[in-house]
């Protein structure tokens, strides 16, 4: 028995903000306007998100102040109250999923004690294998895909034939799709959403896919860190410039293009705080549904101190909640 009581789950608090974001974005399904989607999914996570009794300060956000009015990089929101948290958000994860109708997108957020998650600074994009906690011993990201692929169907006690890779459908990953091809395992490609993708498969409980290969987003890195450490999962990463100016900007600013980052050190902290909420049907969650009556959501719902992972399913009775919340359900 430990010597402490259960504390604060802040999880459980922050699945109201992306509950929120994701029914406003869900109005914006297969609509075709990419900007009108994400908008609404900020206005309604910045607006419950100020609920929250927090001091957070958005280290992962909508991008510079001048270009972001709201949950920019720096903005504080919260209450004011301690804890003093960063924050992480990704208001749509797939805002081109969300827009042309296409499974997958989701609305994310992440907390953790300030100060512990990775600043990305100038770079966009980094290399990510991602893998469960059967499997978190067996990777290296200096050896070979193929090998690596080989270790984890080792470590998963299969054939690599049994194997599914999940990558992002990009002309950048053409030798990496030819190592998997070559290794035996199977490769399933998607056109966006590398969040979702890795949180299938680090979870056991969705046996769709086992390991998440390619380069993407940064911050998206640093939310899938949160969801890896408390999936007992992992996470290696290399940064990764997109040309010659930008790694001369990463390593004038002191970043190590080399270093191999685990999800420690992309979220330094043993009690990280995550929630995501499916907006169209994906192979997480399901997505956001309308009726009558209101909306259902599914959410995942994780904290890794205790390792607790919910899936939340809600009804939300629109009716009652446009009554009084400042938010365009
Ligand atoms: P957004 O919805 O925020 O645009 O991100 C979608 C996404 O697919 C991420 O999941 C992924 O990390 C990134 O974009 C990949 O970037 P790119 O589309 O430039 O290859």
């Amino acid at each position: 028995m430990g010597p402490e009581k259960p504390d604060r789950n802040l999880a459980i608090e922050i699945v109201r903000v992306t509950e929120a974001a994701a029914m406003a974005a869900a109005r914006w399904q297969g609509r075709g306007d990419k900007e009108a989607g994400d908008q609404a999914a900020v206005d309604a996570m910045r607006t419950v998100l100020d609920t929250v009794e927090v001091a957070g300060t958005v280290v992962i956000g909508e991008g510079e102040k001048d270009e972001a009015p709201m949950l920019y990089n720096g903005e504080e929101v919260g209450t004011g109250a301690n804890p003093r948290v960063d924050i992480a958000v990704d208001p749509i994860d797939g805002t081109r999923l969300l827009a042309e109708g296409r499974p997958g997108s989701l609305a994310v957020m992440a907390a953790a004690p300030a100060g512990t998650m990775f600043d990305p600074g100038p770079c966009v994009y980094m290399e990510k294998l991602v893998v469960g906690a059967e499997a978190a011993d067996a990777i290296d990201l200096d050896r070979p895909l193929g090998e690596n692929l080989d270790a984890i169907a080792a470590a998963m006690d299969r054939d690599v034939g049994d194997v599914t890779v999940v990558m992002l459908d990009r002309d950048r990953h053409a030798e990496a799709k030819r190592q998997v091809r070559e290794a035996g395992a199977r490769l399933q490609l998607i056109t966006d959403g590398d969040v979702e993708a890795a949180i299938v498969a680090a979870w056991d409980q969705r046996p769709q896919v086992d390991v998440l290969y390619g380069i993407g987003g940064t911050p998206e890195g640093v939310i899938t860190a949160c969801a890896l450490k408390a999936l007992d999962g992992r996470m290696l990463g290399r940064l990764w410039p997109r040309n010659d100016e930008e790694a001369a900007r990463a390593r004038e600013a002191g970043y190590d293009l080399d270093a191999v980052l685990t999800e420690s050190d992309l979220v330094d902290a043993d009690d990280c705080f995550i929630s995501c909420t499916g907006i169209t049907q994906g192979n997480l969650l399901r997505g956001v549904s309308f009726d009558r009556r209101g909306a259902t959501t599914e959410s995942l719902v994780m904290r890794s101190k205790s390792g607790t992972v919910r899936l939340i399913r809600a009804r939300h009775r629109l009716e009652k909640l446009r009554q009084y919340a400042a938010v365009a359900y």
